[in-house]
């Protein structure tokens, strides 16, 4: 099963993601059954590892981000089974660039596999202090506790 992650800039909130669920994968011996990447709906920062702020935030939860920014393309609703936004602006620019229904029903909402957090959105760190980037950590984490479960409740793997 493949999970791609998406924000605005691939480099905050969807690497950060994409390194937690591939952590949560391993720990759980799931790493075979599954592919997880991450891509930005702006290309802008194309090619480059994610925010040193969050890399330094992720990895005191000892978490190394080695991601490289890349657009989402349309090829990635052939090659992903979920496409998973981090906010509204993000799930309208997916939505805009999925060829068809199907392609459409693939993009789920971050914020919707989360237990703790009573939030509909991950909020965009990038202009925000030390905090927004541990908070988005921990909407993060729990979010991909749920999907894990999700994704187990529903047999996909
Ligand atoms: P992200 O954060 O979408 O979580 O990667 C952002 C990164 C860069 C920009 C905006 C958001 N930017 O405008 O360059």
């Amino acid at each position: 099963m493949n999970l791609l992650f998406v924000c605005l800039g691939n480099i905050c909130r969807s690497p950060a993601a994409e390194g937690i669920m591939r952590n949560l994968f391993e720990k759980n011996d799931l790493s075979d059954k599954f592919f997880v990447d991450s891509a930005g709906t702006y290309a802008g920062h194309c090619g480059e590892l994610p925010d040193v702020r969050m890399r330094n935030a992720a990895q005191k939860r000892n978490l190394t981000l080695t991601h490289r920014s890349r657009p989402l393309e349309e090829a990635d609703f052939e090659r992903f089974d979920m496409l998973i936004v981090m906010d509204d602006n993000n799930y309208a620019a997916v939505e805009r660039l999925a060829p068809n229904r199907e392609a459409k029903q693939k993009i789920y909402r971050m914020t919707d596999f989360c237990t703790n957090f009573d939030v509909d959105y991950v909020p965009d760190p990038y202009y925000s202090g030390h905090d927004g980037f541990e908070y988005v950590l921990d909407v993060l984490e729990d979010a991909c506790e749920g999907l894990l479960n999700f994704v187990q409740a529903k047999k996909l793997i």
